[in-house]
């Protein structure tokens, strides 16, 4: 069973994953009104993502005998100048992510708490990945620096597709998002 305390923690994070989402739809809608249908695309796919990470947490809640208690998220920001500014801010919200996750970590290790642990591995590792793959924009926008290389980007982010566990976990075509 989690404690009270990692169960308050878990539901912090529900709610950080949540705010992500929301962040990430305001900085689709964002790069859509401005001209970039492709990295709107992948805005809203990373928002989806979020989502995802968000269930998972609230399965892990649900299975250890915890309480969800889903908390106030705040508004995101909704302006940008460029889109190179959009994935800096991206990239910097993802640092901030990775630090709330080690946080949990800190908590589950402090406490013992095994399951939690191995269950906050796969988190460890994802946030690698959202800090990779959004270092990667910034440094393609960065590179093109406006004009006819901004288009090009937003013509390849404009490729990225959905992956299918997390699909399936956000359709229901499976029971859990595990
Ligand atoms: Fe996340
Ligand atoms: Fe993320």
């Amino acid at each position: 069973m989690l404690s009270k305390k990692m169960t308050a923690a878990f539901n912090g994070q529900v709610a950080a994953e949540l705010y992500s989402s929301y962040l990430y739809i305001s900085m689709s809608a964002w790069l859509q009104s401005e001209g970039f249908p492709g990295a709107a695309n992948w805005m809203g796919l990373q928002a989806r993502e979020e989502v995802y990470h968000a269930q998972k947490l609230y399965n892990h809640i649900l299975e250890r005998g915890g309480q969800v208690k889903l908390g106030a998220i705040e508004a995101p920001p909704f302006k940008w100048k460029t889109p190179l500014e959009v994935f800096e801010q991206a990239y910097a919200h993802e640092q901030k992510v990775t630090g709330l996750i080690n946080n949990l970590m800190s908590m589950a290790k402090a406490e013992s708490d095994h399951a939690s642990e191995i269950f906050l591995q796969w988190f460890v590792t994802e946030q690698v990945e959202e800090e990779a793959t959004a270092l990667d924009v910034v440094q393609k926008f960065k590179l093109a620096a406006g004009g006819a290389g901004f288009f090009m980007i937003d013509q390849e982010l404009g490729a990225r597709v959905l992956s299918q566990i997390v699909k399936d976990a956000l359709t229901g075509t499976v029971a859990s998002s595990n």
